[in-house]
């Protein structure tokens, strides 16, 4: 049974609120998504679709490895600025892009506290239940905290934030370098910008570009977490869209491309394969080794950040890093151009 406060409609008297804008049944828009990606040479997928509440608990192990230095490394650098960025930004309300399980963001939210500015966060994730848990703990941890949730995709449910008071949105973990740069990511923060409006502060954690072999273990874990993250995508294609991927004839197979700057998740088929995709009445076939593409996740430096917030409104303001490079914090704003 689910908790009357997580009810998704607005309660006056709970902290929390919940907006859900994921259709349990897929619409159109989402379902010609999906054909033109496995249309595609190679034929891919996006990898929203990693996250179901068993993808979503496999990610979290993924921070948790030794190989896997993105989470402690960001972690780290929130703990060392969140008191200059609360001062700075003066936000009361906490925006969180593809929140997750929202271990980081504490850090946020312990510093508004300390401040005495914390009033309201907002989570907005394609997962529902990390938003529900999500909410459930915060409200627990934060007393007065005002929870409003929003299960949704990013990149196109912006327009729902409630973007009153003074807001810093966070988008961590280096999930920018998930969406395509030559399209998606410039949308994402062109809409962003336009929710936020001039002045708005952005804080957004990209994953920076370094030797091939670090990032190569990054992303082959020896323990096969990220290889069973990896195939988890096709049982959730499996029960969204009614596909019959059969998980024993697919491997994990992660590579550094150079040339573009990021990391490619493929999942390879191991012989000559038949899928069918119900929901699409589409039949795909592959030969041994042709794959799918499930993933990119584009690594930066700060050139290459600053020209990414310079084809939307942002602009860097401070630039936080480690002292070994690994990761990088820019604190953007968002000016009239
Ligand atoms: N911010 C957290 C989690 C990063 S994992 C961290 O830094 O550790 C990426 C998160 O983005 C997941 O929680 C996933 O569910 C969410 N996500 C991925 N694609 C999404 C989309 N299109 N819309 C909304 N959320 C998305
Ligand atoms: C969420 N995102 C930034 C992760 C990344 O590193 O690109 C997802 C992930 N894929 C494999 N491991 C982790």
């Amino acid at each position: 049974m689910r908790p009357s406060t997580l009810d998704p409609r607005p309660m006056n008297d709970s902290p929390v609120r919940l907006d859900l804008h994921i259709d349990p049944d897929a619409p159109r828009r989402e379902l010609e998504q999906l054909r033109h990606g496995l249309l595609q040479e190679p034929p891919r997928v996006s990898s929203r679709y990693f996250y179901d509440a068993h993808g979503s608990e496999l990610f979290e192990r993924i921070t948790e490895l030794e190989v896997y230095y993105q989470t402690r490394t960001e972690r780290r650098l929130l703990q060392r600025h969140a008191g200059s960025i609360v001062e700075r930004t003066g936000a009361s309300q906490l925006i969180e892009l593809g929140s997750g399980a929202a271990t980081k963001t504490r850090v946020l939210l312990d510093a508004m506290r300390d401040q005495g500015s914390l009033h309201r966060y907002v989570p907005l994730d394609v997962s529902e239940s990390m938003v529900r848990r999500t909410a459930e703990e915060l409200v627990a941890e934060y007393p007065g905290l005002e929870v409003h949730g929003i299960v949704g995709n990013f990149l196109e449910h912006l327009g729902e934030l409630p973007t009153d008071g003074r807001s810093l949105a966070v988008f961590l973990g280096g999930t920018i370098g998930n969406l395509r740069p030559e399209d998606e990511a410039v949308e994402f923060l062109t809409a962003l910008g336009s929710e936020l409006g001039a002045g708005g502060w952005l804080l957004l954690g990209t994953d920076l570009i370094k030797d091939a072999e670090t990032l190569h273990r990054a992303y082959n874990d020896p323990q096969g977490v990220t290889a069973a993250f990896n195939l988890n995508l096709l049982t959730v294609l499996n029960r969204r869209f009614g596909a019959d991927f059969d998980l024993s004839q697919w491997s994990h197979r992660a590579v550094w491309s150079s040339e573009a700057q990021r990391i490619e998740m493929h999942l390879v088929a191991s012989r000559p394969l038949e899928v069918f995709v119900a929901a699409l009445d589409l039949r795909i076939r592959f030969a041994e080794g042709d794959h799918l593409l499930t993933e990119i996740s584009t690594k930066f430096d700060r050139p290459k950040v600053d020209r990414l917030l310079e084809s939307s409104c942002f602009e860097i303001d401070q630039w936080y890093t480690d002292e070994r490079d690994l990761f990088g914090l820019a604190l953007a704003r968002c000016v009239a151009r």
